[in-house]
């Protein structure tokens, strides 16, 4: 049991398992100031603070030392550039529509179709790499190697350098964690490339080496994040330089390449913007995945279903997306006005966390919400955010989940959890276990 804000619990690795009595707290107030935070917690303000311009994405909005559990000296250095997730119209949109251009299918619903075959034979491969086992780690083994893959493939990364930028990758989603506490040895560890009992290899450059630890704090944690984006921006730039001399049929050569009627990115914005995309492939559809196969073993007359229907994986994937959604929160909002929301008034400057998880288990907008039901009708979920910022990558990463829960269920005979709850990894924002064990008697 933890003490404190309820933000602060929320924010406690301890509570990770199950953050959501404490969101049903968040609740009983739509609005609450906590740490210097303003906190909105339930569905309908949400959404609309998510449509509402005076209420920034920006960090340049931000007021200095005005981050409640973030402080000052934790900030983002202002000096680096940033991405379109992390700027306002009229900025953002053009920067989304060429990056949209140059992605074409894996953003475009309709073609996402096309891409089904190559992905089935990706989930294909790597269950059968499970053979002659009789435990596997369901992150590891699959929910993260898949999705990274599949990123790798479309941006024309060379998959041999993932152990490398994978190192990258952890480090800048760790410094997203807002938490202020150290973290726990449940972080350390991550699925890559091989590590040595000094700390990861060095294959995977230097911020793996100095990089931020599992006892890091916050600033620590900020502070490798940013040599994270340098590093991982200065490969991308090299990769970028090889792909404007050798296109490619991938996303990096269309970006660099294409000249639509707004121009193209500059070189500053395709570096961030892919550092972006690489990031976002990396950091969630792993977490609908572990969460998807824990929450279908928690159930099994639902993954007995799915067995039999695979076109149960559409639905299913929207109520994990509403359920358990690895995008929890998000904390980077400011009020470019006073802002009246549910009878309290947000102040113009004031830093806004907008509770994702929270407004997914809003009784007033969803029937019966804390129960998983695959079958229910109008789920229009939060999972993937609202407004200009709705995730880009979505047809994809539901794409990608629906057919590696498909896999597992079909695939693997008499599939049962290790550890219930399995340990979770540190960060708040992006929620997911850190291993998720599971045995199986053979596969089909
Ligand atoms: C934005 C969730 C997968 C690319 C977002 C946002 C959420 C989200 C909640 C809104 C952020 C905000 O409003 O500040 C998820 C989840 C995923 C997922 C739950 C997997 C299950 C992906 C993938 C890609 C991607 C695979 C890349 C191909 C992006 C980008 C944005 C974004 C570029 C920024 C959009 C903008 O600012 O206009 N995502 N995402 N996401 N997502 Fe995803």
């Amino acid at each position: 049991m933890t003490s404190g804000t309820l933000l602060q619990q929320i924010l406690d690795h301890a509570n990770r398992p199950d953050p959501y009595p404490l969101y049903a707290a968040l609740r009983e107030t739509p609005v609450s100031r906590q740490d210097g935070v303003y906190v909105v917690s339930t569905y309908w303000e949400i959404l609309g603070l998510l449509h509402d311009p005076r209420l920034s994405s920006d960090t340049r909005n931000r007021t200095p030392g005005a981050g409640g559990p973030l402080t000052a000296d934790e900030e983002e250095d202002p000096n680096l550039p940033v991405s379109f997730l992390r700027l306002d119209p009229p900025e953002h949109d053009r920067l989304r529509r060429l990056t949209t251009r140059a992605f074409g299918p894996p953003v475009c619903p309709r073609r996402v179709h096309d891409m089904r075959g190559e992905l089935s034979r990706m989930v294909a491969g790597l269950i059968d790499g499970f053979e002659g086992r009789d435990e596997v780690d369901i992150v590891e083994d699959l929910a993260y190697p898949f999705p990274v893959m599949v990123i790798c493939k479309l941006l024309g990364v060379p998959h041999q350098d993932e152990p490398r930028f994978h190192a990258w990758s952890e480090a800048i989603v760790s410094g997203l964690d807002p938490s202020g506490g150290p973290g726990t040895s449940e972080d350390s560890g991550r699925p890559a490339g091989p590590a040595t009992s000094d700390g990861p290899a060095t294959s995977r450059g230097p911020v793996t080496v100095d990089g931020p630890a599992a006892s890091d704090g916050p600033a620590e944690r900020r502070r490798g994040a940013q040599q994270a984006r340098r590093e991982l921006g200065m490969y991308l730039a090299e990769l970028i330089e090889e792909h404007r001399r050798t296109p490619g049929d991938d996303v990096l050569s269309a970006l660099v390449t294409d000249r639509g009627p707004e121009g193209r990115l500059s070189p500053v914005d395709l570096v961030v913007t892919a550092v972006l995309l690489l990031i976002a492939g990396h950091e969630t559809t792993v977490n609908l995945i572990a969460n998807g196969t824990l929450t279908l073993l928690r159930n099994p007359g639902t993954l007995r279903r799915l067995r039999d229907d695979p076109r149960l994986a559409i639905p299913l994937v929207e109520e994990l997306l509403r359920f358990e959604p690895p995008v929890q929160l998000l904390p980077q909002r400011t009020a470019l006005a006073d802002l009246d929301v549910a009878g309290t008034t947000i102040p113009k400057g004031a830093p806004v966390w907008l509770m994702l998880a929270s407004g997914n288990r809003d009784p007033r907008r969803f029937t019966d919400p804390d129960r998983f039901d695959p079958d229910r009708r109008d789920n229009r979920h939060l999972g993937f955010g609202s407004g200009v910022h709705y995730c880009f990558g979505a047809p994809l990463a539901r794409l990608e989940a629906q057919l590696a829960l498909a896999g597992i269920a079909r695939r693997l005979t008499g599939p049962r959890l290790v550890t219930d709850p399995p340990p979770y990894r540190r960060n708040p924002v992006l929620r997911g276990p850190r291993h998720l064990r599971v045995a199986f008697d053979g596969l089909a």
